[in-house]
C-alpha cells in the first residue's frame, strides 16, 4: 500500500426534498465550499457526490470543477452503458460527458432500496459488481461502500458482511482498474446517527476489507493504490482522530457536509 496517497475527503451530500432543498442550495453549499477553499488544501482530495436530479453540465463545470478545483461525483451508476433503460440510473457514458470524475457505489441507503424489495445480499452484491466494472471501464472512480448493519454487528458477522460485499462486488474488478477504486467502510447503524465504532474496530476492518481485496483481485500487497477510507458520523470534533487511524486514507461525509464551513474544518483538520 503506498502510503504517499493524499487523503481522500467525500462529500456524500444528502440535499433533501423534506427539507425543501433545491438546486439554489446546492449552488448556495458549493459557493460556501469555494469560499472557504475546500479544494486547495495541501495533502487532500476532495469530491463532492450530488444527487442526480441537481446534476448539470453548468453546475459540475462552474461551480465544481473550474472555480473550486473540487472533483464531482455522482450518487449512482448504471450497470449498463448503452440502450433504453427508462428509469435507470445514469450511464458512465452520460456521466464523463457531464464531466463526472467519481461516483458512489452501494451505500447504506442504497442497499436497502433493494433490500426492501426482497433482494438477498448476493444479489445486491453482485449487481454492484457490474455497477462498478462499467464504471471503471468508462474511467469513472468508482467509491464502493461496504458495512455491516447493527443486526450483523451485534451477531458477530461483521467480518464476513464486509469479506460478502467485497468477494462478489469487486470479483470482475481488473488489477489495473484498481488505482481508481476507493473502498469506503460505513458501519451502517452509524449513518446519520453521530456514532462511530472504536478505532481499534476501524482499524480491524480497514485492514480486513484491503486483505480481502488483495484476495479478491489476486495482488501483491504493495502494487496497488486503493483507498480504503471510512464514513459514518464523521464530524469536525472527531476528524483528526479517524484520520490517525493506521489504514484509514481518508473519510466519507454526509450530514456534516451540508453546512459549508463544518465540511471545510474536516477536510482542513490536521
Ligand atoms: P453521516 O452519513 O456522515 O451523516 O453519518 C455518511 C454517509 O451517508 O455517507
Amino acid at each position: 500500500m503506498k502510503k504517499q496517497l493524499k487523503k481522500f475527503i467525500g462529500a456524500n451530500l444528502k440535499l433533501n426534498p423534506v427539507s425543501n432543498n433545491s438546486q439554489s442550495d446546492l449552488i448556495r453549499l458549493l459557493t460556501g465550499y469555494v469560499s472557504e477553499e475546500v479544494g486547495k488544501v495541501p495533502n487532500r482530495e476532495v469530491a463532492v457526490f450530488v444527487p442526480t436530479i441537481f446534476l448539470r453540465e453548468t453546475v459540475v463545470k462552474s461551480y465544481i470543477r473550474n472555480v473550486g478545483n473540487i472533483l464531482a461525483g455522482a450518487q449512482e451508476v448504471s450497470e449498463h452503458t448503452q440502450g433504453a433503460y427508462t428509469g435507470d440510473s445514469p450511464s458512465p457514458l452520460w456521466l464523463t460527458q457531464l464531466g463526472i470524475t467519481d461516483v458512489l457505489v452501494g451505500h447504506s441507503e442504497d442497499r436497502l432500496r433493494y433490500e426492501v424489495l426482497g433482494a438477498n445480499p448476493n444479489s445486491i452484491n453482485t449487481l454492484y459488481n457490474k455497477k462498478i466494472s462499467n464504471a471503471l471501464h468508462h474511467g469513472l472512480r468508482v467509491t464502493y461502500c461496504v458495512g455491516e448493519t447493527l443486526d450483523q454487528k451485534n451477531s458477530g458477522r461483521t467480518k464476513k458482511t464486509l469479506e460478502e460485499q467485497i468477494e462478489q462486488g469487486l470479483s470482475q474488478v481488473p488489477i489495473f482498474d484498481l488505482d481508481n477504486l476507493i473502498i469506503a467502510y460505513e458501519p451502517r447503524w452509524t449513518i446519520g446517527t453521530g456514532k462511530t465504532p472504536s478505532e481499534e474496530d476501524i482499524r480491524a476492518a480497514h485492514q480486513y476489507s484491503l486483505d480481502v481485496l488483495v484476495r479478491t483481485c489476486k495482488i501483491g500487497d504493495d502494487k496497488y493504490k486503493t483507498r480504503v477510507i471510512y464514513g459514518g458520523g464523521v464530524s469536525p470534533e472527531n476528524t483528526s482522530g479517524l484520520l490517525k487511524i493506521p489504514c484509514v486514507d481518508g473519510l466519507l461525509v454526509g450530514g456534516a457536509s451540508l453546512d459549508a464551513h463544518k465540511f471545510s474544518q474536516i477536510v482542513k483538520a490536521a
